[in-house]
């Protein structure tokens, strides 16, 4: 059997920190398990292009393993080549990356390792919405270049508690964002998703569902998205929606850069209808050099929190993909049922209802 990873190169600090297991170098940790039972195992982060190794090895594997942080893009062209392929495995949570209608179509399963980082994007999220809230990125340049002027943070600066405090998609993600907050006091924590949260738990974080998109942002004074991207959320938080945000609202989106318009987000930014934009996921990754999302600034100098994608990819949650990676390999390979939970497609069908109402 022939199994294709495409995984982000990690260099020196992939040699020098074994626990990086996502990477090229380090290969998940599966590659003496899956050799020692006589299986291929091709490892490359070359994704781009007609000549990358995700074109050529897809032609003839039975597995391919992506990651969400250095996405292997499986079109519907590439699952047409691959006359092979049987499963396609994410290393962590999103697979977004994957044309899931083709993988229906062609009865290729779409597993992923749910749960397997959802802690690490929450704390992520909070702490993104804290140094938005709190203007500490301008702060900490401000020391940076030498400058003491307080007056010049504090004019931007403001406390979590007593906010309005809304997540799109309350899901794994989006209720542990909810339950991290609710000690901070806000003045209310809300909710918009299709899919209500069980009663008790609503009840447990005292969280309020809004059921109509543009009513809920214009309740908010922060909103964080925590839905998956497919047909129904790409492109859902637009320069028409943003019109509907309360002015100088707080915006973190570590789910997929594809949710939010960009240039929208720029713009909104600019005039200060938004105060601040977070995040780590960028369409597409790794993002262009010019990439507007990288330099943004609100007119006072500040509101931008944006890094590269990887808050779900910290060394505790590199620990739990792979180990979930493997555990779906094993299965796949003692044809034993797969954890449920794990499984976005099956074979010719969705599993899950995350990924939009059909
Ligand atoms: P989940 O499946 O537990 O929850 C997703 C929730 O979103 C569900 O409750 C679903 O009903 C809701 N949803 C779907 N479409 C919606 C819509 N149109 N409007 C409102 N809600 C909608 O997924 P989980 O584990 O919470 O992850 C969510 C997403 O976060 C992933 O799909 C992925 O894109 C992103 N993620 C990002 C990571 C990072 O490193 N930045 C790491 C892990 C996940």
């Amino acid at each position: 059997m022939k199994v294709l990873a495409i995984l982000y190169d990690g260099g020196k600090a992939a040699q020098e920190e074994p626990r990086l297991l996502g990477t090229v170098e380090n290969k998940l940790g599966i590659k003496e398990w899956l050799e020692s039972q006589g299986h291929e195992y091709i490892v490359s982060s070359s994704k781009e292009g007609p000549d990358s190794d995700l074109q050529k090895h897809i032609v003839d594997a039975e597995v391919l393993i992506t990651t969400p942080f250095h996405p292997g893009y499986v079109t519907r062209e590439l699952i047409e080549k691959a006359k092979n392929l049987k499963i396609c495995i994410t290393a962590g949570v999103g697979s977004d990356h994957v044309d899931l209608n083709a993988a229906v179509e062609h009865r290729i399963q779409v597993l992923e390792v749910s749960g397997s980082n959802v802690t690490s994007v929450a704390e992520h999220v909070v702490m993104s919405i804290l140094l938005l809230v709190r203007n500490f990125v301008p702060a900490h340049e401000m020391i940076e270049r030498g400058d003491w002027t307080v007056s010049d943070v504090a004019r931007n600066a403001f406390d979590v508690e007593g906010k309005v405090i809304g997540t799109i998609g309350a899901g794994r993600i989006g209720y542990r964002v909810l339950q991290r907050l609710k000690p901070f006091d806000p003045k209310e924590l809300i909710y918009y998703d299709y899919a209500p949260l069980p009663a008790a738990a609503a009840e447990s974080v005292g969280a309020r569902r809004v059921e109509d998109l543009k009513d809920f942002v214009s309740q908010c004074d922060i909103v964080t998205v925590n839905c998956p991207l497919h047909e129904g959320t790409k492109g859902l938080v637009n320069a028409e929606l943003l019109k509907h945000f309360k002015k100088g609202a707080w915006l973190v989106n570590t789910a997929r850069g594809a949710i939010c318009d960009k240039d929208a987000v720029a713009a909104a930014l600019a005039s200060s209808q938004l105060r601040g934009y977070a995040g780590d996921v960028w369409n597409v990754q790794p993002a262009p050099k010019d990439h507007v999302w990288r330099t943004m600034k609100n007119p006072l100098g500040g509101g931008n929190g944006m890094v590269p994608h990887y808050s779900g990819t910290t060394l505790d949650a590199q620990s739990r993909y792979a180990n979930g990676t493997k555990s779906i390999l094993e299965n796949y390979l003692n044809n034993k049922p797969q954890e449920p939970q794990n499984v976005m497609v099956g074979i010719g069908k969705y599993e899950t209802k995350a990924y939009g109402q059909r």
